[in-house]
């Protein structure tokens, strides 16, 4: 195919090596010695330009909101609790919500409403979590690779992240054992299913290891579930906080946005005890309180409407794109390259191998007009740069087909 024209400012080229300064009156904190160009800023800047084919983002397809439902829902909140949907609120956020996140998290692990704090977006619960329990220096274990903004949020707080080598099935127990002895981490922190970037499953023993492990070592997970509902084959499993002896050391974070709607900025987690407290105040320091219009709306939308046949039906879409796409790798990919199948969730990993640098390969792919998040920034360190990510959800099949056209001439499969 003919190549696309070139945008006047090419946003990706050169990211990866500019660290973020500023010449003016602004000393920025030390923590930003760190922090590169932000990669999800970059992703969503490509997203802008209508002649590419995007599998960058991990962004629901906008034209399965329920849009009719969630009209209803505002409506509903505006007219019948309007002053109270306006008005301040409390941090820990508002009974009708926490009740129905308590009703949903009950499916597999039993939970009060008195143990939920709502959050804006999962992100915000990465960060509370982080800023809650880290000093700078503090060890930080994830998967490799692992979701690149929970690097972010964790390098804001001046954490140091390990990563720890992980498999088909997610992190390895042993690896996990060797490293909080080395380490001494304050926090694990994992995203057991359909993970972002891999789209990998924890199995149901690989739970029960990690677990294990962690208990024996009293060590704290941050568990990430944003994707769990999204299963397009297979049995439902319960989070890690569900095995033995884990509830209580778990911080378990779930989300509106792959759903629902990321635009509503709702997630919550289950915490206990003192750490439930903490959370709260660290919360009430950073956005005071998540906004309560959305709250109620989320709240009235989940009690009159059901979710779980919306999900359904986003997951019928979902999976057919998902074969799309990895019968369009198959028929693509060099010998010796690797694509993950993921059972649910929104994303493919491919790892190509060799010396080649996939972030070194994109500024041709957007030339082509088709984008994906090359694999460097999941990894906390040492990253794999043969890896790219593709997301499957955004996009119908036939464009789908054509994108990964576009990505083989771009890499000259
Ligand atoms: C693993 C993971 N955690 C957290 C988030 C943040 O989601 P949100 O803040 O919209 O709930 C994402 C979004 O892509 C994600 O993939």
């Amino acid at each position: 195919m003919a190549a696309m024209a070139r945008p006047a400012a090419d946003p990706w080229r050169g990211r990866e090596t500019i660290a973020l300064v500023t010449e003016d009156v602004f000393r920025l904190s030390s923590r930003f010695a760190q922090m590169k160009s932000s990669p999800v800023r970059d992703i969503l800047a490509v997203l802008g330009r209508g002649d590419i084919i995007s599998f960058a983002g991990g962004i629901p397809d906008p034209t399965l909101f329920e849009l009719t439902d969630f009209r209803e829902s505002f409506a509903h909140v505006l007219e019948q609790q309007g002053a109270r949907a306006l008005q301040y609120a409390s941090t820990i956020g508002e009974p009708e919500l926490r009740e129905q996140a308590a009703q949903r998290l009950c499916r597999h692990l039993p939970t009060t409403a008195g143990q939920v704090q709502v959050t804006s977006g999962s992100q915000e619960g990465l960060y509370l979590v982080a800023t809650t329990l880290v000093d700078p220096g503090d060890v930080i274990l994830v998967e490799r690779p692992t979701y690149l903004t929970a690097v972010q949020a964790f390098t804001l707080v001046g954490a140091r992240m390990v990563g720890v080598d992980s498999d088909e099935y997610g992190m390895m127990p042993d690896a996990l054992a060797d490293a909080i002895e080395t380490h001494d981490p304050k926090l694990v922190y994992l995203v057991p299913t359909f993970q972002n970037p891999t789209g990998h499953t924890m199995s149901a023993e690989r739970r029960a290891a990690i677990a294990e492990v962690l208990v024996r070592a009293g060590v704290p997970l941050l568990e990430d579930d944003p994707y769990g509902e999204l299963r397009f084959e297979g049995a439902p499993l319960p989070p890690i906080a569900a095995q033995p002896g884990m509830a209580r050391q778990t911080v378990l974070l779930n989300s509106a946005s792959k759903v629902m709607a990321p635009g509503v900025r709702i997630g919550w987690l289950r915490a206990e005890g003192q750490m439930l407290r903490s959370l709260e105040i660290a919360k009430q320091g950073v956005g005071l309180q998540t906004a309560v219009t959305d709250q109620l709306a989320i709240a009235h939308y989940l009690a009159t409407y059901d979710l779980d046949a919306h999900i359904a039906r986003v997951a019928d879409v979902y999976r057919v794109r998902r074969d799309a796409m990895l019968a369009s790798l198959d028929a693509r990919l060099p010998e010796g390259a690797t694509a993950t199948r993921p059972e649910g969730g929104m994303f493919v990993w491919v790892r190509l191998g060799g010396d080649v640098d996939s972030a070194k390969v994109l500024p041709r792919a957007v030339d082509r007009g088709v984008a994906f998040v090359p694999g460097w920034p999941f990894y906390a360190n040492n990253p794999d740069r043969t890896t790219m990510r593709l997301s499957f959800v955004t996009n119908s099949p036939e464009t789908i087909g054509e994108g990964v056209g576009r990505l083989a001439a771009a890499w000259g499969w």
